[in-house]
């Protein structure tokens, strides 16, 4: 799961994706492709909407995507296209850079982007959270 900051969206996604599949047969990690804010654990914001729903991501770390994620991970999914961009120019080959997935392709719901929650109120988490529920359900089915 990559956004911009692995503070707001892609810890939440973490933690849900995590909450819905079989932790024996599969790993779920996030990461940023900015590192401003590496070393430190989700936004509050992610912290507390996560909280509402019964996950605890407060101990995650944020990080740095790194091109060695690409042999790591079978799929990666994006928050937005400049997420898309920022990884698929990471990508080594095609093989690499077909693992790059805009998170919400997984859903339909009217948009294809999750929106940066980071300068918005609460309201804005309870939206993405949605979203990203939504994708995550949709993905557990497929992987589980
Ligand atoms: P995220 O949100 O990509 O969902 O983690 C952001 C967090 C921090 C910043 C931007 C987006 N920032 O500019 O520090």
């Amino acid at each position: 799961m990559v956004c911009l900051g692995n503070i707001c969206r892609s810890p939440l996604a973490e933690g849900i994706l995590q909450s819905k599949v079989n932790p024996d047969k599969v790993f779920v990690d996030s990461a940023g492709t900015a590192g401003y804010h590496v070393g430190n654990p989700p936004d509050s914001r992610s912290v507390a909407v996560a909280r509402k729903y019964g996950l605890d991501i407060s101990r995650q770390k944020c990080r740095r995507f790194s091109e060695m994620d690409f042999m790591e991970f079978d799929h990666i999914y994006v928050m937005d296209r400049s997420n898309y961009s920022n990884i698929a120019d990471l990508a080594a080959n095609a093989m690499e850079a077909n693992k790059i997935k805009l998170l919400l392709e997984e859903v339909d719901l009217g948009i294809d982007e999750v929106p940066d929650p980071y300068y918005g109120g609460e309201d804005g988490f309870e939206k993405v959270y949605q979203m990203i529920d939504k994708a995550c359900e949709a993905i557990a089915k497929k992987l589980n």
